[in-house]
């Protein structure tokens, strides 16, 4: 086992520039690298990141130093009953009848309330106008908390997602994100006591009466669910929609099927999610040696799973680096599941319990962004750029329109 030979370093400028060329050079290279500076393995083969996934040896006792300091305790890190009694509580509003009835007309609000701030404008940013405010102010929604706070909900999530991804331990960012972790209990504490006493119709409601094995959990307990729901339904579904538009203005004949039939947005958002994943390294710890192709990997190490290079394996899906709408090898009827092909939402017993709320949040948001923009172009001289190494995604998707209507 060594370091790969060609591939450029993770941790270097050509790799945030472009992973992309860098998975594709590992796949040369020895199945499993040690990274010296991250001090930790790598996989990228889809097989192994897989198994990583799905099997229990490899634990999630990493986010106790990735996550518990920002968050607190999460269902993220629990396993067994534990997890899955917590995971069970929040998982009715994020799929089906609940999902439907009643968050599906929270959800079309807040895309026309944010579209129309720019519908007759002609032209817009689609990160910095629509994708990092709608799946935040979604979920604060969801939650029953003060509309009035969106923009400070945004700002605490960046910071979480900012902790979560400093690789190189940058003391400023880790600095930010400890002082979130503070300001969001100084906020959420007060609102959890009072919420307890006047029982609603919201999540953070039912988080509140829940019982875990006879005990209501406790308001830090509350707090950390609610800290963890903002950073992983907001920034992860942002990028996301980002990444469609992205991806389709990149692509005008798939954009024009998707204008024509909006019956694709299912296949434009699982395309999206394989080809340039929202979360693109996930890291597990194994809790005892584990004998992987290219070596082992030593109990209580931590192993890097490459999300982007997973999704991208060549002995896995057809013109790997082509973005497709229609390939046969992505069914989307799985796409949203824990059968599905891509890893993008993981696969196992921490799969994204959000992916259908995230589904449903892109067919309305794209839907109603496809309507308000019907010759939707990349604004002259610009292009997408991505950013990111953790998660990652366009920076900028700026776009100009002749307003519906005109
Ligand atoms: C495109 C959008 C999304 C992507 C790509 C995504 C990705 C992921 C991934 C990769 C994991 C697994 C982490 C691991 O195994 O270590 C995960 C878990 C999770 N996601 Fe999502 N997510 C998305 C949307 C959402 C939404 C909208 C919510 C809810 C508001 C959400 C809530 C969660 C929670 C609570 C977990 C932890 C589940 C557990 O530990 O059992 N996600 N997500």
């Amino acid at each position: 086992m060594t370091t790969a030979p060609e591939a450029p370093d993770i941790l270097s400028p050509e790799f945030a520039a472009d992973p992309y060329t860098a998975y594709d050079a590992m796949f040369d290279g020895p199945p499993l690298i040690w990274h010296e500076a991250m001090r930790s393995y790598i996989v990228f083969r889809y097989d192994d990141v897989a198994r990583a996934f799905k099997d229990p040896v490899f634990t999630t006792d990493n986010y106790g130093w990735q996550l518990e300091p920002v968050h607190g305790r999460t269902i993220l890190q629990m396993d067994g009953r534990e997890h899955s009694v917590r995971r069970a509580l929040v998982a009715p509003a994020f799929r089906g009848q609940e999902l439907r009835e009643k968050f599906l007309p929270v959800i079309e609000r807040n895309a026309r309330e944010l579209i129309d701030r720019f519908r007759h404008t002609g032209n817009a940013d689609l990160v910095h106008d629509f994708a990092r405010h709608f799946p935040i102010n979604v979920i604060v929604d969801m939650l029953g908390l003060d509309r009035s706070d969106h923009e400070r909900f945004q700002r605490w999530y960046t910071s979480i997602i900012a902790f979560l991804g400093n690789l190189s331990q940058d003391p400023d960012i880790a600095a930010d994100g400890l002082r979130t972790r503070d300001e969001l209990a100084e906020y959420m504490i007060p609102i959890i006591r009072e919420r307890r006493e006047n029982l609603g119709d919201d999540l953070l409601s039912t988080l509140c009466a829940a019982e875990v094995d006879g005990t209501r959990m406790s308001d830090e307990d509350i707090k950390a669910f609610v800290s963890l729901l903002l950073a992983a339904g907001g920034e992860t579904t942002d990028k996301a929609i980002a990444g469609i538009f992205g991806n389709l203005l990149a692509h005008p004949d798939q954009l024009r099927a998707v204008r024509a039939d909006r019956s694709l947005i299912p296949r434009v958002f699982a395309e999206t999610l394989r080809f340039t994943p929202p979360v693109h390294m996930i890291m597990r710890q194994p809790a005892e040696d584990v004998e992987l192709r290219g070596g082992v990997v030593p109990a209580g190490s931590t192993l890097t799973c490459l999300i982007g290079a997973a999704n991208r394996d060549p002995e896995r899906f057809t013109d790997p680096h082509t973005f497709d709408v229609f390939r046969d090898d992505l069914p989307t009827d799985t796409a949203f599941s824990a059968a599905a092909q891509h890893l993008s939402f993981a696969l196992g017993r921490h799969f994204c319990v959000g992916a259908l709320l995230a589904k449903a949040e892109v067919e309305v948001g794209v839907d109603q962004l496809l309507d308000a923009m019907p010759d939707v172009c990349l604004t002259e001289g610009q292009t997408v750029v991505e950013q990111g190494l953790f998660t990652r995604g366009p920076v900028s998707v700026p776009v100009r329109f002749t307003p519906a209507g005109r």
